[in-house]
C-alpha cells in the first residue's frame, strides 16, 4: 500500500474483517486469527497443503461457518444476518473463485459469460476478456478449452458481476508464470479501479509476494511475512 493508501486505511472501516476464528474438524486446524482486509488492498494467505488455506477461505468469503469467532462484512456479523441478505451479499459482492472451477459444461465460453451477465446486469468487459488472454477463444465450447482457458473464464465469469471483494483459492493452479502473472495483473488491476478487496490463497512465494500482506497458516496460526 502507498502512503495515500495507508491514510485511507485509517479513516475508513475495513471491508472484510475476521475476529479470533477458530476451527476445528477431527483436529483443531487453526485458531485466533484476526484479519482485516481494507479497499484496494491485497492479502495472501500461504502454507503447506492441508494446513487449512481453503477452509479459512470457506469461512472468510461465507461459505463455511467457523468453530469460534465472526467475519464482520460492512460492520455486520455474517452471522448476523438474515438468510435472504446473506445470499445477497454471496450473488453480489462476493467473487469466489474456487480451486476447482465450476463452469456449465455443453454451454460455450461466451454463454458462460451471458450467465454472469444475467446475475448481475453488468456487460461484459471486452478489455478484460483481452487482458486474460481469453477472447478469441468465446465460441468455442467449455469442454473444448484447455484447463488454463477455463481457469481464466472462469475468473472472467466472476469480475463481470463486479464483485466488492474477491475471494480466490490457487486462481493460477493450471497456468505458467508468465499467465499466472498476467492473470495476477488482471486482479490487481480489477481491485485498484473497482475499489475492491483481494484475499488470494497460492502456494507460489513469488505471487504472494505481488500482494500488499503476505500471511502463513503455520502452527495453526497466521503468521505476518509482509
Ligand atoms: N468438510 C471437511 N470435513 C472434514 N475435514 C475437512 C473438511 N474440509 C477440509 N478438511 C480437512 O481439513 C484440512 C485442511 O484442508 P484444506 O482444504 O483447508 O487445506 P489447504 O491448506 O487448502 O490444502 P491444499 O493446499 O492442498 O489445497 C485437511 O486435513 C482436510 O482433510
Ligand atoms: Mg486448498
Amino acid at each position: 500500500m502507498g502512503v495515500q493508501d495507508n491514510k485511507e486505511a485509517l479513516i475508513t472501516p475495513p471491508l472484510l474483517e475476521a475476529k479470533k476464528l477458530f476451527h476445528k474438524f477431527d483436529y483443531e486446524l487453526f485458531k485466533n486469527i484476526n484479519l482485516a482486509l481494507y479497499k484496494k488492498q491485497s492479502i495472501a494467505i500461504i502454507g503447506t497443503s492441508g494446513s487449512g488455506k481453503s477452509t479459512l477461505l470457506n469461512i472468510l468469503s461465507s461459505l463455511l461457518k467457523p468453530f469460534e469467532g465472526e467475519v464482520v462484512f460492512e460492520n455486520k456479523s455474517l452471522y448476523d444476518i438474515k438468510q435472504k441478505n446473506l445470499l445477497k451479499i454471496r450473488r453480489e459482492d462476493f467473487g469466489i473463485i474456487f480451486q476447482a472451477h465450476y463452469l456449465f459444461r455443453g454451454f460455450s465460453a461466451n454463454e458462460n459469460l451471458d450467465i454472469a451477465k444475467l446475475l448481475s446486469n453488468e456487460e461484459v468487459d471486452t478489455k478484460l476478456l483481452q487482458d486474460l488472454g481469453i477472447a478469441h477463444v468465446l465460441k468455442q465450447g467449455v469442454g473444448e478449452l484447455s484447463g488454463g482457458q477455463q481457469q481464466r473464464l472462469s475468473i472472467a465469469r466472476v469480475l463481470t458481476k463486479k464483485p466488492q471483494i474477491i475471494f480466490a483459492d490457487e486462481p493460477t493452479g493450471n497456468l505458467d508464470k508468465d499467465t499466472a502473472n498476467m492473470v495476477m495483473d488482471t486482479l490487481f488491476n480489477y481491485i485498484k479501479e473497482n475499489e475492491a478487496g483481494l484475499i488470494l490463497v497460492t502456494h507460489e512465494n513469488d505471487l504472494a509476494m505481488r500482494c500488499d500482506k503476505v500471511y502463513k497458516l503455520e502452527d495453526k496460526e497466521l503468521q505476518e511475512l509482509k
